[in-house]
């Protein structure tokens, strides 16, 4: 009875070792013509085998041996698997022997996949929103830094713009697996979101303080059949004596709430 408690222990240690020695596969990511380096993983360089289906290359007391084919060992032990192609998609066993035992045996099993472009952001004023512009033929992830800073909470292709952006950028990274694209860091440039869009023609106006209404004619002067009337975002206010002192205020009617920050002005 006392016996068998003892061998529960070493029981579970037991299944605890086969597990580990089954994790060591690792599935390992690369775009087409890039270089890849698959770890030795132990700190030892006496005798080490890399090897596929076809080819073997070997390290003995630090020193690589003979010619290899699958790309160059390194001083450590890793294998560097240089200029990928759809060829190099294949298991890459490490062997790693010290005093004749073997310490690890690890598999990589390489993929080479499509290189990934690298997204640009395009932004729309309008929806509010930007988007990270990336054409790729598998599922990619995304995340985004607001002024260099990271938005872990955004992991969407679309994001929602700040209502206040004067001093915006953003940069969306792609990543598949472990390979990861980053944008350039792009300025985000709108009209206050907070205001309404004005049409074209008045865009470049002088006081962006007071974007809702035009002067275009004086008060002496009466309207002539011909002049049309603006259309009513653009219209001010009768300056009545009241309205002058609370223009800051009325200056537009509800139900759209003025921002309570000064207009930025946009260059
Ligand atoms: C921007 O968003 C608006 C409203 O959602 C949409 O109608 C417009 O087509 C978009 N513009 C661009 C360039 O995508
Ligand atoms: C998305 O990016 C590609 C280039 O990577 C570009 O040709 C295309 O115009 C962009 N799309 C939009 C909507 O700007």
């Amino acid at each position: 009875m006392a016996l068998n408690i003892l061998y529960v222990p070493l029981f579970l240690c037991l299944l605890h070792i086969a597990t580990a020695s089954d994790a060591e596969t690792e599935d390992k990511y690369v775009e087409k013509g890039q270089s890849v380096v698959l770890k030795n993983t132990k700190e030892n360089t006496e005798d080490i085998q890399w090897k596929n289906a076809e080819h073997i290359c070997k390290m003995k007391n630090g020193k690589p041996t003979g010619n290899c084919v699958l790309g160059s060992i390194e001083s450590d032990g890793s294998l560097t698997v240089k200029n990928t192609k759809e060829g190099s998609n294949n298991d890459y066993v490490l062997h790693n022997y010290k005093d004749g035992k073997l310490l690890i045996k690890k598999t990589y099993k390489l993929h080479v996949v499509d290189p990934i472009p690298k997204p640009n952001i395009q932004f729309n004023c309008t929806a509010k929103n930007a988007a990270c512009n990336i054409t790729y033929n598998k599922d990619l992830q995304f995340k985004w830094k607001l002024n260099g800073n990271d938005q872990a909470h955004m992991k969407s292709k679309i994001y929602p713009l700040p209502s206040v952006i004067s001093q915006v950028t953003l940069t969306c990274i792609v990543s598949f697996k472990d390979i990861q694209k980053e944008s350039d860091s792009t300025d985000i440039k709108c009209e206050s979101l907070d205001l309404p869009v004005l049409p074209p023609t008045n865009r470049k106006r002088e006081n962006p303080s007071k974007p809702h209404c035009n002067h275009p004619r004086s008060q002496t002067q009466p309207r002539t059949q011909t002049q049309t009337r603006p259309p009513p975002h653009q219209r001010c206010p009768p300056p009545t004596a009241d309205q002058r002192i609370n223009d800051e205020a009325e200056d537009h009617p509800p139900p759209r709430p003025r921002p309570r920050q000064k207009a930025p002005s946009y260059n």
